[in-house]
This record gives C-alpha cells, structure tokens and sequence, in this order.
C-alpha cells in the first residue's frame, strides 16, 4: 500500500516546506517524489499543514485500576482526535507500575487496544532498585518526589541516592517538596478555599524539588527531565544546569501551566486544581520565555482525567488533575495564532523534542523512514472546545467555551487514518513504542539542532 500526501504545507524538521510525502509499509518512503509516481491512495491536502505526530510524554490513563475515570481505548481515542499519535503513560496506576512484571503486563494489556503507539515509564518506590535496574521497553523511570494522586513517593534521600547511582535509565520526576507541602497543609489546614491549593503547594515547594534533583543529576552524571515545571524560579536553576553542560537535563511546560494562573481559581474552582498548583501570570510568562528560549524543550499535558462529580467535591477533597490530551495540539496552534509562539516551535516542543528526549526510535519528525504517524492540521480553522464533545472518559475539559484556531482534522498512525474529522477507522491500532537509550537523548541528538532559539538573557 503506497500513500501520497499532497498539496500541504509539510513542517520538515528544518522547517515547513511545500512537499508531498509518499508513505509505504507504515513507514515515510519518500519526502518530494517527482511526478508519476504509482500510487494507491492520494490525500490531497490542500489548506492543511502537515506535522510528525505529538509525542505526549506525561499522560495518566488509569488503566488498571482506576478505569471509571479513563481506561487505555478511550485515552488512546482521545489521543488520536488530538493529533497525538504516542503517548508514555504514568506509573501511578493502580496497581503501580514498580515492577517488571507489571510493566509487561501494562504493555500486554495496551497491545490490541490502543488506537495510537505508547510506552509505559517504570515508577521507582524506597526499595525497588533491581526493578529499575532490570527494566526495558521503557522510556524510563518516573520518581514521585513529592506525592501527588496515587501512593507513589521517594523522598528519603540515601533512597533517591541509590537511585540515582545504581540505574541507568533516564529519571523523570515530579518535583515538589513533601516536607514544604505537609508544613503548609498543617498551616492551612481546615481551609476549603481551593485558592490555597497554590499556597501548599507554593513556589517553595517546586523550587526546593527541583533543585534537589538537578543536584543528584548532576553529581550522578544522570541524565534527568523535570516534568511540569509551574515556576518561574524553576526555569532559572534548569537554565543554570544545562549551561553547566554536560548535557544531561530537558525540562517541560503544561499547557494549563502556561495558559492558566491563580486568576483563574474564581472561575474555574476546583476544575484547575493540579499538581503542581497553578502559579502567578508572571510565573506564566516566564514559562513562555524558557520554551522560547530552548530552556524548557517539551510541552506535554500531564492528561490527568477525574470525573465532574469527583472535581466537583469541596476543596480539599477534591482530586488534583485535568484532561488535556485532545485539545493540547488546538491550544498551543491557537498560541501559535496568537503570535506567542511559531508553529515551527510547536512541532519542536511537543513532537521532536520529546521524541528525542526519550530515545523514541520513528518518532517525532517527518523524514524518510519514519514511521508514518502524521496529523493534518487546519491551522485557520475555528472551534469551540465542549465538554460534550469530549472523547476522554471523564467527559469535560478545563476550556470548555474556549474557542481555539487551529485544529487537527485527520491523524494517521502507522500510515493509517486512524481519526478524521470525528470519525474513527476502527481497524487502526498504535504499536508499542521503542527506544533506543545508547541515542543518549534530546542533547546527545543535536539539541535545538538549526531551530533559530534565542539565549535566556536575549529573551528576557
Ligand atoms: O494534578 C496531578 N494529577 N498531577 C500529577 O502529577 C498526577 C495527576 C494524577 O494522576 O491525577
């Protein structure tokens, strides 16, 4: 089966370019074939930009155990009617994924189910460090540094040591101090303001976390990528740390951490309360000036689906987390529209980049022999987001009414149109992800590679 995409604007990883590309095998065959070439099946693309598939690194899908909120079929539809065509999913599942059995028995549960590719991260516990250390078919291991939904927590430090020292897999981490947050819980306690979400979980308590893993990082000679990072502080020491060279630290921003503040908490309550907490619009322009700076290099969402009824109960009571996996590729086009950002930046930040941090091997560019996972994107199409329009379980969105310009309308996965325009190809189904870490990841690739990215100061 040959395939010829046609007439779109194709975002090439140095830039767009008006090219047709020939998919074969589930694979990219050809970028700009000449004339006459034999095909079977030619999508004329007239209008629509053509992107790598997003690469969502942070996704929670609750499978198993949690799966009145999300289950792995529907995330994975929601994914593809995203523009999401992989997605490594979280360890705080219940059971947790801590242990090479139940890292198989994840990815044999998501093989034949998933509509799009995915990989499962290694979940680190005080004493499961054989574990880790014999784990593959994996992007890596994700520490809980501070807890969050879920039991998972490692914040002992000869635990974080060891580590550290003893495995090899690239570390992801959710960083915010347990001993901080607990302090101003019990200051604060009795409060039903979800306002003071923000206060326990202050700028204290995710900068004093992330310190405290760049510095192992960097006195294991560890590679280590600091997930939803919400402070403006934050991104100065992740600054510090890559320029201190050698290679090994990648930072990522939330979409709700950059298009949502602590203004928002009249507004949308308990809808917005997460892990880590919003943060000040200042903290928010800071975010947008590391992404443009290259000093945070990935966007992913942290989905992290809870029902309404559960949302809705009276603060503290009510869970940390959002869905955001079908409408994160539409908000950040819609930043693209709105001038705070290019669409070239948007394909680096949520498709090479985090392809490339996590040794994704086919992933995130459009080049020959790529696998063939491509979203088709209507980058002047304006659409309202509606919580009745929702393909996650949990059926709501934080931008609900928001009316966003640019949207995917048609996901291949595979080389197959998986999801087009609101309707699914129901024989479709993603791959299990594959890494290669000798790759050495984002840096060891080429970093920024020929992305005109501005230093940190000159952006300031
Ligand atoms: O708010 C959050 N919810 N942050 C996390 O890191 C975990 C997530 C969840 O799984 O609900």
């Amino acid at each position: 089966m040959r395939t010829l995409i046609k007439n779109a604007t194709t975002m090439l990883p140095d830039g767009p370019q008006p090219v047709a590309v020939v998919i074969e095998g589930g694979r990219i065959a050809d970028i700009d074939p000449g004339p006459g070439l034999a095909v079977d099946e030619t999508i004329d693309a007239t209008g629509l930009h053509l992107l790598p598939g997003v690469v969502d690194d942070q996704v929670h899908f609750r499978e198993p155990g949690l799966t009145h909120k999300e289950d792995l079929e529907t995330a994975s539809r929601a994914c593809a009617a995203g523009g999401v065509t992989t997605f490594l999913e979280m360890p705080n599942t219940s059971p947790t994924t801590t242990t090479v059995e139940r890292l198989h028995a994840k990815l044999e549960l998501a093989s034949g189910k998933c509509r799009v590719n995915y990989g499962f991260y290694i979940g680190a516990t005080p004493d499961n460090v054989p574990e880790l250390r014999a784990a593959q078919r994996t992007p890596g291991i994700k520490i809980f540094i501070g807890s969050s939904t879920g039991a998972l927590l490692v914040d002992e430090q000869s635990a974080l040591e060891r580590i550290f020292a003893e495995t090899t897999l690239p570390i992801t981490a959710h960083c915010e101090d347990e001993s901080t947050v607990r302090a101003n819980a019990a200051r604060l306690a009795g409060t039903c303001d979800v306002a003071d979400h923000s206060r326990i979980r202050d700028h204290a308590a995710a900068l004093i976390a992330t310190r405290r893993s760049l510095d192992l990082a960097a006195r294991h000679n560890h590679r280590f990528h600091v997930l939803h990072v919400s402070t403006g502080e934050e991104t100065s020491l992740i600054h510090q740390a890559i320029a201190s060279g050698r290679g090994l630290i990648t930072g990522e921003a939330c979409p709700h951490h950059l298009l949502f503040s602590v203004d928002d908490y009249d507004r949308l309550g308990t809808l917005v309360q997460m892990n880590p907490s919003l943060k000040t619009r200042e903290d928010c322009r800071r975010l947008w000036q590391a992404l443009n700076a290259g000093v945070l290099q990935v966007v992913a969402t942290d989905h992290a689906p809870h029902t309404l009824e559960e949302k809705r109960r009276p603060y503290p009571d009510s869970p940390s987390g959002l869905p955001a996996v079908e409408n994160s590729l539409a908000l950040m086009l819609n930043a693209a529209h709105e001038g705070r950002c290019t669409l070239q930046q948007v394909v680096h930040w949520m498709c090479d980049a985090p392809a490339r941090t996590w040794d994704l091997v086919g992933k995130g560019r459009i080049e020959v022999g790529a696998d063939a996972d491509l979203v088709l994107v209507d980058a002047s199409l304006k659409k309202t987001v509606r919580n009745v329009d929702q393909l996650t379980k949990c059926g709501w969105s934080p931008w609900d009414g928001c009316e966003l310009v640019g949207w995917p309308v048609r996901t291949l996965v595979g080389g197959r149109t998986v999801w087009r325009e609101g309707r699914f190809d129901e024989s479709v189904r993603g791959a299990e992800a594959r890494f290669d870490h000798a790759r050495g990841g984002y840096w060891a690739t080429g970093g920024h590679g020929a992305t005109p990215f501005s230093s940190f100061e000159a952006a300031g």
